[in-house]
Order: C-alpha cells, then structure tokens, then sequence
C-alpha cells in the first residue's frame, strides 16, 4: 500500500470485539486466562497490549521493518538498543553531534559498563572508516543532526559499518519515514523520540525502535519485556492518532520550514542559517538524493547570547520552549536548553555556539510566523 494508506490503516484492523474502527485503548494490566497455559495470546500487559502493538505494526511497516517496539521515551528506546547491541569490551560510535540526551546516555551511562564510544563526524567517511575497531558494534547516527542539520550519507556508512559486522543505527526523529526510510538506505535499525514528529501534537513522550532483521527483533521484543520502559496503552493511541495525519502535516512542515529558512537567510542580523533545503547547505546534494523533504527544523546564528536572549524573549507566536515536531512552532537556544549536556568546548566546536536558535516550524500560516520573527528581529 502507498505511505499514505499504510499511515492510516497498518496494523489497525477494526477492533474484533466491536468492530470499532479506532483501536481501543486497552486499559488493562493483566488478561483472564481460560485455564493454565490457555489464553488469547494476551498475558500481562508489560508484554502484550493491542493498543501498543498496534503502533508497534504501523510504525514497522512505514519505516518498512519487520517489526517496531514502543518504549517510554525515545531516550527509553535507544537504551534498549544499547541493550541490544552493545556488551562490556565493544567499542561504539556514534555522530559528533547527536541530541544531548543521547550523548549524556552514552557518555554518563553506558561507558561505565565498559563500552566505549567514539564520536565523529559521521558527514565524512573518512573519519568514519579511520574510527572503526574490531570491536566495533553499532555506529549510530542522527541526519539530519540536531541542531546543526549535518547530513550523513546513510547508504555509504552502512556499506562501511556491515563490512566490519557492526550494525548501524539510525535516529529518524527530524524526517520520520515520510520523507526519509533508512532501513531502505541499508540501515539496520531505526529509533524514533515518538514526542515529536510522528505523535505531532506536543501531547505525549514515546520512543519507537523499528528493525530490518527478525533476530534483532525478537531479541528487542525480550528486550522490552525483560527491561519493561513500555509506552503506556493511552500514549500508544495518541501516537497511532497523531500518525494518521503525518503525511500532511509533514507537507505542510516542509513548505513552511523551506520559506521561514528563505526568510532567515535575507537578513543582515543572522550569521549563518542551517537548513539543508537551502542550496548553500553543505549536504544539499546528499539530503536530495537520501530525503523527500527538507522538514521543518532550522537552526540559526544569531551572533551571541545576548542577541539570541533579546530575540528569545521577543517572539510572541513562536513558543519559546524544548522539543519540537509539533504542529504549533518552537524555538529554542540549543547551548542552554537541549544540548546543556555537551561540554562547552565540545558545543563550541560542533558550532551549538551561544548565539544559535534553534526553530521547530509548526504548520501555521507561515505570514503569521514571519511576521512574528520580524518583530523579534526588531529588538536587535
Ligand atoms: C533527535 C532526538 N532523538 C531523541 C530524542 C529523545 O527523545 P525523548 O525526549 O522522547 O526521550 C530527542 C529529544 O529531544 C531528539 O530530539
């Protein structure tokens, strides 16, 4: 079936109780049982729920894997994955300049079980080819990168990554399988922070792992079960609500995100705007041949803190706040907020410099939005 279809249809039969066409959300933690060892395929619902499979369906199948498995958080779900491919002794790499989180993860949490992590910038293959160890387990990456919107070539990496048997993990947060499908690029996994994009209403916290192999999957599906950061029955419907709508809200993100980056980039006060939809982005070329879209994320520099401060406490529409991929625009200053956790050195380098703005554009009427940037630059 085409993406739109699947988007509203994969993995949701009418309910077979009622023939509601909405799946319920089964609020329930455990199932009657018709004798020892009979049951309807439902036991305990840390294991088994139809609200969260069916997300877990519909996921798998726009991301084109063979299955997905619904976490907590997004944050919950690569956790799992460093569950899944990573042990005491392996080696890891991840891109330079990934969601703080995911650094704080990997660097506060999952070194000191004896794992160690390279971070390089995965946009070259060189650097990437340079980092690979015998022991070398999982490359994962994030393109476009957050805030920075560097693109990595998926395919290129995965060739590198498979031939050194490590498998290659690809965060899809920023694009969502509507625009870009790496498990089609050569990817092994993809992970998805559900919060944003694929939910799309700033309404719930989820994560989505979705997987191209059946022994990963059954082994993450142990996995959730056995580590047991599930995405509740309430927040699953949410997101399977909010997926209906993904391809048009994300077309509309798209012609958005394209005008507000026009925008940015004709004026005088803003250094430097990152948005691979414009020409002068330096993974235009890879972007157009990898993604189907450019989205709606767009950071930008605005020269120092105290101009990205004026300009922060300036915008009316623009929500200042953290996250992103909701319907309703967001701004925020990546150095103080979303990637407090990377050292200042280290955010210096990346180019997350104190004057960068980060924007999630929303899908209002773009006029309202500008006009709204405009006044903001007035207080420059
Ligand atoms: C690209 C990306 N990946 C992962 C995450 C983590 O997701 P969550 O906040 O749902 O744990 C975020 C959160 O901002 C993100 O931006």
């Amino acid at each position: 079936m085409g993406f739109r279809t699947d988007a509203i249809h994969a993995g949701q039969e009418p309910d077979p109780t009622t023939g509601a066409v909405t799946i319920p959300i089964y609020q329930t933690s455990t199932y009657v049982q018709e004798g020892i060892g009979k049951h309807k395929g439902f036991e305990y619902a840390r294991t088994q729920n139809p609200t969260r499979m069916a997300l877990e369906k519909n996921v798998a199948a726009l991301e084109r894997g063979v299955a997905g498995y619904a976490f907590a958080s997004g944050m919950a779900a690569t956790t799992a994955l460093t569950h899944l491919l990573l042990k005491q002794g392996d080696h890891a790499i991840c891109s330079d300049n990934v969601y703080g989180g995911t650094f704080r993860l990997f660097d506060k949490i999952v070194r000191h079980y004896g794992v160690e992590f390279t971070y390089v910038n995965t946009g070259s293959l060189a650097d990437l080819e340079k980092a690979m160890r015998h022991n070398t387990r999982m490359v994962f990456i994030e393109t476009p990168t957050n805030p920075i919107m560097s693109i990595t070539d998926i395919r290129r990496v995965s060739d590198i990554a498979h031939k050194a048997n490590c498998r290659v993990v690809v965060d899809n947060t920023f694009m969502t399988p509507y625009f870009q499908r790496p498990l089609e690029l050569g990817a092994d996994i993809v992970v998805h922070s559900t919060t944003k994009y694929l939910n799309g209403h700033s309404d719930s916290v989820g994560g989505v792992a979705v997987l191209k192999r059946q022994d990963d999957a059954e082994r993450l599906q142990f996995i959730q079960n056995a580590a047991g950061a599930i995405l509740s029955p309430f927040d699953s419907w949410l997101v399977l609500r909010g997926i209906k709508t993904l391809p048009i809200r994300m077309e509309a993100h798209n012609v958005n995100g394209m005008a507000v980056a026009k925008f940015l980039a004709s004026r005088k006060e803003v250094r430097k705007v990152y948005y691979p939809g414009l020409p002068n982005h330096s993974g235009h070329d890879l972007a157009k041949k990898q993604m189907s879209g450019f989205g709606g994320m767009i950071a930008f520099d605005l020269g120092g803190l105290d101009h990205a401060k004026r300009f922060l406490e300036r915008v009316r529409l623009c929500s200042l706040g953290e996250s992103l991929g909701g319907v309703e625009t967001l701004i925020s200053h990546p150095a103080t907020m979303t990637h407090a956790s990377v050292p200042i050195e280290e955010r210096n380098r990346l180019g997350i410099t104190d004057g960068l703005v980060r924007i999630s554009v929303g899908i209002e009427d773009v006029d309202d939005l500008i006009a709204d940037l405009e006044s903001a630059f007035a207080a420059l």
